[in-house]
């Protein structure tokens, strides 16, 4: 038989499903790539469960009792906006100057998106459900880590800050991948 239609044949006798459990793979597969990233100090250290952001590679809760208050952007008399500024500020400020970017906070009580430390079938769940991260679907939230300013900053973060670890690009194409299908989440 020739060779073209026999591949032909056999393709179509392929079970649909076996390509799209392939998909599904390759998707769970490209978490691991978006768990690497939200979960590396640059991101997690603000998305916290407790009340005080952290800081450094060893996510240590911040100097001078920072707090969240009322809607994430501090205390009413110590807003994240006295020391950070909406951009990095130069380096003769030394590596201990207050990073910045635009929107510089905690996210509010209500939605805590607190994802540090989490296994990666419940950080899955979390980023996902639109209860808890500020009602965005799979669009939004490929648009939030794709152009979000604050999220930028995890790959600029100045200082001696240790970027991310994964490119920004190769990032947001897992992260991609992994919304295409849905969104499916590793077996817990
Ligand atoms: C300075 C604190 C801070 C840092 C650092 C930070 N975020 Fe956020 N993040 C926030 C705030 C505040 C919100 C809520 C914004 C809103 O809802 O308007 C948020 C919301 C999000 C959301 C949408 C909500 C959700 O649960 O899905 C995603 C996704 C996200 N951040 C990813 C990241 C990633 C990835 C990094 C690191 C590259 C990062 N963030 C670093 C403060 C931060
Ligand atoms: C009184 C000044 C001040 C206030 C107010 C303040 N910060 Fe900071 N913050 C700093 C300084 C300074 C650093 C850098 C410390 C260093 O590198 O030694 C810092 C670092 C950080 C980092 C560390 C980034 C990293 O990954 O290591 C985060 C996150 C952060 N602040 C979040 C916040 C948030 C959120 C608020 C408001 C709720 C806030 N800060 C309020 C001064 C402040």
């Amino acid at each position: 038989m020739h060779r073209l239609l026999l591949s032909l044949l056999l393709s179509a006798m392929l079970p649909a499903g076996l390509a799209l459990a392939d998909d599904q793979q390759e998707a769970v597969a490209a978490f691991a790539t978006v768990q690497q990233v939200f979960q590396h100090p640059r991101c997690q250290n603000c998305h916290i469960p407790g009340d005080s952001p952290l800081q450094f590679d060893a996510s240590i809760p911040h100097a001078m009792n920072v707090v969240r208050g009322a809607d994430g952007k501090g205390a009413a008399g110590l807003p994240c906006t006295t020391c950070h500024a909406e951009a990095n500020p130069p380096d003769s400020y030394g590596p201990h100057a207050p990073p910045g970017a635009p929107h510089w906070a905690l996210p509010p009580p209500a939605h805590k998106m607190a994802w540090i430390g989490l296994p990666a079938d419940q950080l899955c769940q979390l980023i996902k459900d639109k209860s808890s991260n500020g009602g965005r679907d799979f669009a939004a939230l490929l648009k939030h880590v794709g152009e979000d300013k604050l999220v930028l900053w995890g790959w600029s973060p100045g200082g001696n800050r240790a970027p991310v670890s994964v490119p920004h690009d190769e990032f947001v194409a897992q992260f991609k991948r992994w919304a295409d299908a849905g969104g499916p989440c590793p077996a817990g």
